[in-house]
């Protein structure tokens, strides 16, 4: 869950502007008709949703921050947002498809997500989703953790809030719901992060808050500026640093009976 991290709707449009960029093109494994009753998982401030209701499809937005949603309003005050969580929302009228962009990784319990999704569609619909797979930000997460342990004795690996599947992983949690799996694509993504040298220091300060639970403002400043130094060698390409995101890809479909 993302309790403990800070989801400011301003970084997530400036800084982070690429997360929804680069969903765009999971639209075309949704491919929106009109008509279609769509939820978009996972929402964020929206931009994803808005590019789905362009089909003339019916979208909600829903997420977890209310934050988030709040931003979503304000930018699209035509469609429709709603605070929820991934592991128990409910609705009254089944959708089509569900769709959800860089947000499942943060739901630590796929079983109870799936469960909810495969409830809320209509026999024969569809859901299509893409986030962090198996070995995602593995550099990144390997270093904050030695380095998180080293500075505080903090068993770190125990605060990871994150949860990347491999394909057999997250199509056997799918097909134990009922699904059939279409499409499943596990592929390397680097990411370029703004911001030079610094680039992973502003990553870590947007994402990894539940590290950093109960440790004072100058550690964390150590431990960011340590495990800078870490990941450099690795991540740095050319001008930039790129996170080693890995990403995975699903579609799946409930059948009609
Ligand atoms: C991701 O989109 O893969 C991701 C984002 C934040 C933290 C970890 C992974």
């Amino acid at each position: 869950m993302k309790s403990l991290n800070q989801w400011r709707a301003d970084e997530y449009d400036n800084q982070l502007a690429f997360v929804s960029g680069y969903g765009k093109n999971l639209i075309s494994w949704l491919q929106p008709q009109k008509g279609e009753y769509i939820l978009d998982l996972g929402c964020g401030t929206g931009d994803l949703t808005y590019e789905i209701s362009l089909a003339e499809a019916e979208v909600v937005g829903m997420d977890a921050s209310p934050d988030m949603i709040r931003r979503a309003k304000e930018k699209f005050p035509d469609i429709e947002f709603v605070e929820g969580d991934g592991h128990q929302f409910e609705t009254n009228r089944p959708y089509d498809a569900v769709f959800s962009n860089a947000a499942l990784h943060w739901m630590r319990n796929p079983r109870l997500v799936v469960d909810s999704i495969w409830k809320s569609l209509k026999p024969g619909g569809r859901f299509v989703a893409e986030f962090g797979g198996k070995g995602n930000v593995q550099i990144i997460v390997n270093a904050l953790e030695e380095v998180v342990e080293r500075n505080t004795g903090i068993r770190a690996s125990e605060r990871n809030p994150w949860y990347f599947p491999s394909i057999g992983e997250y199509s056997y949690i799918l097909e134990q719901s009922g699904f059939v799996v279409r499409q499943a694509y596990h592929y390397d993504r680097p990411t370029r992060l703004a911001d030079g040298e610094q680039g992973i220091v502003g990553w870590l300060a947007h994402f990894g808050g539940d590290y950093f639970a109960g440790i004072s403002h100058d550690e964390i400043q150590k431990i960011c500026h340590e495990t800078s130094q870490i990941v450099l060698p690795h991540l740095w390409k050319e001008d930039a640093m790129y996170a080693d995101y890995k990403r995975l890809r699903m579609e799946a479909e409930k059948p009609e009976s």
